[in-house]
């Protein structure tokens, strides 16, 4: 179970996130959408650990435990992971490399032992088939030079390989086409598990066609001021946020 309670979030003198509140329970999925600006990466953000951020007041539990006490390692051990909306590219960095050091750093602070390279190799494999990345990729260095759907399907596959407590996908539909965004729901849903949770982040409800979600919440000027089953989606897709900015400004 994710709880976040009471979050209070600050970038230079400006308040992001106000007072925000939100639950998660083992196995669901759960979509956040909301206007730009309305605070959805900076709450990613802030659950994965970025520095930059003062938190001013709230928790965010991880079954029970404050991960806002943890360093973004830690958090990262403890299972989250964070699908990042522009992934970076990292020149220099074998995508394989960085697999494999992802994996292992996971492992080892877990008390397990690391993964042998062939070990390896066929876990990337299978979980890159699924998502239909093609082997020269990953001798590739990470990200540079790949396609905005492309990168989306390589933190898939990170996720696929972590195989993360809490994962959070933000705004994973922007830059992808339609087959491209079958392929990366079709991994998501594959992930999908009893003790396993999502965020998924999103504007449009195109996205909550392909990876259906438990519940929906609004998220406006830092805070969730609706929330509701999968019919939400639908109905702001029809009517837009302005009931909701409206709500928010309160
Ligand atoms: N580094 C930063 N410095 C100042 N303001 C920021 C910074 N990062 C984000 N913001 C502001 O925080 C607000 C929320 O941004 P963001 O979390 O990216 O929203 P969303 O993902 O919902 O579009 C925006 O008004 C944005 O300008
Ligand atoms: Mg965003």
């Amino acid at each position: 179970m994710i709880e976040i309670k009471n979050l209070v979030v600050q970038i230079e003198d400006n308040r992001i996130l106000n007072g925000l509140d939100l639950k998660v329970a083992d196995g669901e999925v759960a979509a956040i959408m909301g206007p730009n600006g309305s605070g959805k990466s900076t709450l990613s953000y802030v659950i994965a650990g970025k520095e930059d951020y003062e938190v001013l007041d709230g928790e965010v539990l991880l079954d029970g435990e404050n991960i806002l006490e943890m360093d973004a390692a830690e958090r990262a051990a403890a299972g989250v992971f964070l699908a990042f909306q522009y992934p970076l590219e990292i020149p220099g960095v074998g995508t394989m490399t960085f697999l494999k050091a992802a994996l292992n750093a996971q492992r080892k602070a877990r008390g397990e032992e690391p993964l042998s390279t062939p070990e390896l190799i066929k876990r990337v494999n299978a979980a890159g088939e699924v998502l239909e990345i093609k082997r020269d990729f990953l001798k590739r260095a990470l990200n540079v030079g790949f396609s905005g759907g492309e990168k989306k399907r390589m933190e898939i596959l990170q996720m696929a390989l972590l195989e993360p407590r809490f994962c959070i996908l933000d705004e994973t539909d922007s830059g992808l086409d339609i087959d491209a965004l079958r392929i990366v729901s079709d991994g998501v849903n594959k992930l999908r598990d009893p003790g396993r949770s999502f965020l998924v982040i999103t504007h449009y409800q195109r996205l909550l066609n392909h990876i259906v979600p438990d519940t929906v919440h609004v998220m406006s000027a830092g805070r969730i001021v609706k929330s509701g089953g999968k019919e939400l989606a639908l109905e702001l897709e029809a009517n837009g946020y302005a009931d909701y900015r409206q709500l928010a400004a309160e």
